[in-house]
C-alpha cells in the first residue's frame, strides 16, 4: 500500500483513553509523562513539547515579561529568542559574550557581566540566556539566579543542547536556578526531531507558561513524536549505565585523538567534539567537506574556523574510533598557517538605533546604514545583525570574513 511503511497505526489523535497534550489528566498517559519528566529534571512541573524548544521559547519568554519590558539577553542567543522578543515587544539589553581567543567560539555569560548589564538596564525584568550552548559551554546559571533575584528579574534559559546533562555524574549537572527552561530532546538524546520540554522550575509561572505553550504549539500533536519523548523517559529513568558507557567511549576518543595541527576544542560538555582549524589551511567548511567526502561523517555544525560533531549515548566506540582515524589523517595533511584565525561572532555590539520590535515593521530601505534583516550563519542561527541595528564597519568586516572563510550567512528580510 502507499505509504505503508510510515507508523499510520501509531498516529493517534486525542481520542479517549489517549490524553489531551494541551490539557494532560492526572494519572492519563500524558499527565503521567509529565510527572515523569518533572521529576527526572527536578522541576516543578514538565512539559513535552512537539514543535521543539522553539515554542517553548516563544511561550517561555512571553510567560516571564509583559509588552514593553526591558529583557537582558545574551546576544548569542539562538533566532527563536530574538523572534519572541520581536513578538513580545520587548527591549533587548544586550550582553555581548567574551570570544574564546583561542579557538574563536563564544564563552560563558558571567555574573559580573549580567550585574553589569543590569546596571545598565534600569529595571530589566527577565534574564535570558543559552547554557550549555551549541558547542557545550556552561554559565554559571545558579549565580545569574542568585543576581536575578536580588533584582526582581525573572530568568529564562535555553538549554536546548542539554537534555543530556544530568544523569551521571560523568556529566556536568542541568542548569539550576531558573524559572522556566527548555531542553530539545531531540538533539542530545535518542528521540525523533521536533521533540522537546518545558520544564517550569518556579511554580508561580506554571499556568501562565501552560497557556503560553497553547497560543505556540500546535493543538494537533504528533503521537508519534510523543511516544518517542515517552520512550525517551524510559531509557533515562532504566538506562544510566548508558551515560557510562558513552563518557568512557569519549574518554577513549580524546586519549587516542592527539592532532598536532588541527585542534580539539574541550568545552564543559566533552560529547561536543569540535574541531577547531585556526592557524591552518583547513576553514570549518573545506574540513567538513573532507569528512563527508573522505569519511562518510557528517558535522553537526560547520563554522568559519571549527566544526561540531555531535555525539550521544548512541555512538559506539566503532563511530568515535572511525572519527579519531580521519581527523589524524587530516591533520596529516593540514599545513601550519600561522595567524590565520576566522572568529565565529561579533567583538562589538552594533548600536540598535531602531528597536527590533518597531524596526521589524518600518520599511527600512535596502542598501542604507541600518539593517533591515537578521543575518546568521545557519546553524547556528545565531543573529550577527538585527533589524534596526546599525551596519558598522566592524559588521561589513565579519561579513567579509566569513565569507572569506567559506561561510554564506543568511540574510533574512523583515521589510
Ligand atoms: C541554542 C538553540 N536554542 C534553540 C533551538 C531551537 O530548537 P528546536 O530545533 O528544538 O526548536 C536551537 C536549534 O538549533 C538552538 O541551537
Amino acid at each position: 500500500m502507499l505509504g505503508s511503511e510510515l507508523p499510520y497505526p501509531i498516529d493517534l489523535t486525542e481520542i479517549d483513553g489517549a490524553d489531551d497534550l494541551h490539557d494532560p489528566e492526572e494519572g492519563g498517559i500524558i499527565g503521567s509523562l509529565c510527572e515523569k519528566y518533572a521529576s527526572l529534571y527536578k522541576a516543578r512541573s514538565a512539559h513535552p513539547l512537539v514543535n521543539g524548544s522553539t515554542c517553548g521559547i516563544l511561550a517561555g519568554i512571553r510567560t516571564l515579561t509583559r509588552p514593553g519590558d526591558s529583557v537582558i539577553v545574551a546576544r548569542n542567543c539562538h533566532k527563536s529568542v530574538w523572534h519572541a522578543i520581536e513578538l513580545c515587544r520587548l527591549d533587548p539589553i544586550c550582553i555581548l559574550p567574551p570570544i574564546i581567543e583561542e579557538h574563536g567560539i563564544c564563552g560563558a555569560i558571567t555574573p559580573d557581566a549580567v550585574e553589569e548589564a543590569f546596571e545598565r538596564s534600569g529595571g530589566a525584568v527577565c534574564v535570558i540566556l543559552t547554557s550549555p550552548t551549541y558547542e557545550g559551554v556552561i554559565s554559571d546559571v545558579g549565580a545569574i539566579a542568585e543576581i536575578c533575584r536580588k533584582h526582581n528579574a525573572a530568568l529564562f534559559v535555553d538549554a536546548a543542547h542539554g537534555a543530556h546533562l544530568g544523569f551521571s555524574e560523568h556529566f556536568p549537572e542541568f542548569p539550576r536556578g531558573a524559572d522556566i527552561a527548555v531542553t530539545s530532546l531531540h538533539k542530545t538524546l535518542p528521540a525523533l526531531t521536533g521533540t522537546a520540554l518545558g520544564l517550569v522550575f518556579n511554580e508561580k509561572y506554571s499556568a501562565r507558561f501552560a497557556r503560553n505553550l497553547g497560543v505556540f504549539e500546535t493543538s494537533s500533536p504528533s503521537y508519534i513524536l510523543m511516544n518517542s519523548i515517552a520512550k525517551c523517559a524510559d531509557i533515562l529513568s532504566d538506562r544510566s549505565d548508558l551515560f557510562n558507557t558513552y563518557r568512557a567511549i569519549l574518554d577513549d576518543f580524546y586519549a587516542s585523538t592527539q592532532p598536532k595541527k588541527l585542534k580539539l576544542i574541550k568545552t564543559d560538555d566533552v560529547g561536543k567534539i569540535s574541531i577547531s582549524t585556526r592557524n591552518t589551511t583547513f576553514t570549518g567548511s573545506s574540513l567538513a567537506k573532507a569528512l563527508r567526502e573522505r569519511f562518510g561523517i557528517e558535522p553537526e555544525m560547520v563554522h568559519s574556523d571549527y566544526l561540531l560533531c555531535m555525539t550521544s549515548i548512541c555512538d559506539t566506540a566503532e563511530n568515535l574510533a572511525a572519527l579519531s582515524r580521519a581527523i589524524i589523517t587530516l591533520d596529516s595533511e593540514a599545513e601550519y598557517l600561522d595567524g590565520k584565525s576566522y572568529p565565529s561572532f561579533i567583538t562589538e555590539l552594533p548600536p540598535a538605533e531602531i528597536p527590533l520590535a518597531e524596526a521589524v515593521w518600518s520599511n527600512i530601505p535596502d542598501g542604507g546604514e541600518i539593517s533591515n534583516a537578521y543575518v546568521w550563519v545557519y546553524p547556528p542561527g545565531v543573529p550577527l545583525l538585527l533589524p534596526g541595528e546599525r551596519i558598522t564597519d566592524e559588521i561589513k568586516k565579519h561579513l567579509e570574513m566569513l565569507k572569506n572563510s567559506g561561510i554564506s550567512p543568511k540574510i533574512i528580510k523583515t521589510s
